[in-house]
């Protein structure tokens, strides 16, 4: 990928629910040995097993129960998964439709710049109260309309969650990365 948040960074802070802090590297290492934990798991009751985990394949998430759909009810471990196997990939998809070139390293840091834990607290401050959507139409329209018409809808859907709805005022919206007023 080219854009992982490294070791010590804000990310790796966090609800810990392992004994280990939950790294990138220990995401590859639980991507990586999945399919064995799973072959392992499915002949756990077979009288002769013919594989031995390899040493240090830490497996936790093997036997877990599937992770919720909300990313807001997942743990940190499995927010981890899905932003690097779901949330980035996708996302990346969606901006590198909007401007290939400007997204063309387009990674974890495009929203959680500088390795902020929550891209609302790096990503500019967006003023949407009164008129504040339209100002910013009129300023910014090319990028006001992909991040309504483009990121908001795509984004929503990978957090589980439904898009903004401005009748009712719920849902996914601008707030979901950016800190609004
Ligand atoms: C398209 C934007 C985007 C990209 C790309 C992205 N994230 Fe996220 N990430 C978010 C948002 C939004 C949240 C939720 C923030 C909130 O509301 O708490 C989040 C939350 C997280 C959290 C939970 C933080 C916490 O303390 O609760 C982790 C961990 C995380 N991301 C890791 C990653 C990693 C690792 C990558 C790259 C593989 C990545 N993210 C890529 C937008 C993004
Ligand atoms: C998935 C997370 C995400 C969501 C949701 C999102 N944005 Fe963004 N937004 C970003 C990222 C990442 C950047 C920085 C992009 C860049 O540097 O090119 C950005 C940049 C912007 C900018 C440019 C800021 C500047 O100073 O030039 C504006 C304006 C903006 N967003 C408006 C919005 C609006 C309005 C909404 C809701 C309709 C919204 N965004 C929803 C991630 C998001």
């Amino acid at each position: 990928m080219g854009n992982n948040l490294s070791h010590g960074t804000p990310l790796s802070r966090g609800p810990r629910t392992t004994q280990t802090p939950p790294t990138m590297r220990r995401l590859r290492h639980a991507v990586l040995f999945l399919p064995l934990a799973l072959a392992l798991a499915a002949c756990e009751k077979a009288p002769a097993p013919t594989t031995t985990p390899a040493p240090g394949a830490e497996t936790p998430a093997a036997d877990a129960p599937p992770p919720p759909s909300r990313f807001a009810e997942m743990n940190h471990d499995q927010k981890m998964e899905h932003m690097a196997k779901v949330v980035e990939p996708k996302m990346a998809v969606v901006f590198k439709a909007g401007d290939a070139a400007r997204y063309e390293t387009f990674g974890c840091e495009t929203c959680h710049v500088n390795h902020a834990p929550r891209p609302q607290d790096a990503l500019p401050k967006l003023k949407l109260s009164g008129d504040g959507f339209e100002k910013m139409m009129a300023e910014k329209p090319e990028v006001t309309k992909f991040m309504a018409e483009q990121v908001v809808p795509a984004m929503a859907e990978v957090m589980g969650e439904k898009p903004f709805d401005p009748t009712t005022g719920q849902g996914f919206g601008c707030a979901g990365c950016h800190a609004v007023e």
